[in-house]
């Protein structure tokens, strides 16, 4: 098994990102091979001034140790230090469809009405995407529920290259999408997901809120006056509802059932404190470790500068293999 999966580097990290993705990272580093990169090759799809993407790379990286990816366990690394992830996404670009593209439900929403000005890149996205996990042979990718269909698309693309040039070059990788917070929801509308580009900050928690504006959030978060029920079903039709207790869930590593076993018939009056224990109580170490690294930029450009030889290395013989299946070498 081969564990590979990214994030963007683009502003904070949020809880959404964390019970998704990067808290079942750290578990799985201890179990399994790993590695985990920062997609800032993937930023390019916005304009982001250099400076900017420099200090947004290294926030990303700090605050991935912070929260317990170990760089002599895992590969950490940014895309950006290996040409292979370029190189492989402009060879699988012979290999995908415009009609695949055009149907990604993330092309679609942030290209909005304005298609004619996005980049070329935000409609290619998904194809770097299939190249990142390609390139190492993922058995399994780990995300939230967002990332499913760049990960069909992923496998589509695998498929369709082994096909092509009758080789048995791509592994077929397997997402994995958590069973509890594969899908965190903004604070303030539980129909759209937890998000870094909600332009309202009381949507989220970011990992580097302090304990008061943790609180704050969670005690304006949207509710209904209802009290809680005695079981998962009939929170159907109430989804702030829902996701308060999907998060207390995730972060106690219980089912939403025992949590209802235990506030059932209470309101949110007494929900939210408890809840917003909960967060502070994970999100304070993290903080912790976040603002001791805040010091040291030049320790991590040595852990991603050693993170991204181990990668390369273990790139290479895939890139060259496809260069050859395609009669490019
Ligand atoms: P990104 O940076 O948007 O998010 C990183 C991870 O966090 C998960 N996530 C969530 N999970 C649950 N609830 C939420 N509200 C929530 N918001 C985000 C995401 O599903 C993701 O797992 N395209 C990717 C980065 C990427 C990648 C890859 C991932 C580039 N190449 C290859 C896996 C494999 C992205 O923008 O994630």
């Amino acid at each position: 098994m081969r564990v590979v999966s990214g994030i963007q580097p683009t502003g904070n990290l949020h809880l959404g990102n964390y019970l998704g993705a990067i808290r079942r990272w750290v578990r799985m580093q201890h179990e399994m091979e790993c590695l985990i990169f920062l997609a800032d090759l993937h930023s390019l799809s916005e304009h982001i001034p250099a400076a900017e993407r420099r200090r947004n790379v290294h926030e990303m990286a700090a605050s991935l140790i912070a929260c317990g990816i170990d760089p002599e366990i895992a590969v950490l690394y940014n895309q950006a230090r290996i040409p292979a992830h370029a190189e492989l996404c402009w060879l699988l670009n012979g290999t995908a469809r415009m009609g695949w593209l055009n149907r990604m439900t993330q092309w679609k929403d942030k290209a909005g009405k304005n298609r004619e000005g996005a980049s070329v890149a935000l409609f290619d996205y998904p194809v770097l995407q299939a190249a990142d996990v390609l390139l190492y042979q993922a058995t399994h990718v780990p995300v939230g529920e967002d990332q499913k269909q760049h990960l069909e698309l992923a496998r589509d693309i695998a498929q369709k290259f082994n096909t092509d040039y009758g080789v048995e070059l791509f592994i077929l990788p397997e997402p994995l999408i958590g069973e509890t917070a594969a899908r965190i929801m903004s604070l303030r509308d539980g129909n759209a997901k937890m998000s870094k580009s909600d332009p309202s900050d009381m949507s989220r928690v970011n990992l580097g809120d302090d304990s008061d504006t943790i609180a704050q959030k969670i005690r304006k978060a949207k509710t209904d006056p209802e009290p809680l029920p005695d079981n998962v079903d009939a929170l159907a039709g109430r989804p702030e509802a829902l996701n308060l207790v999907t998060i207390y869930a995730a972060l106690t590593d219980r089912s939403s059932q025992s949590v209802l076993d235990d506030f059932a018939g209470k309101g949110f009056g007494a929900f939210k404190p408890a809840l917003a224990d909960l967060v502070v109580e994970t999100l304070a170490p993290i903080r912790a470790r976040l603002q001791d690294f805040d010091a040291h930029p030049e320790a991590l450009e040595a852990i991603l500068e050693k993170g991204s030889a181990k990668a390369a290395a273990l790139a290479a013989p895939t890139l060259e293999r496809a260069y050859r299946a395609m009669g490019l070498r």
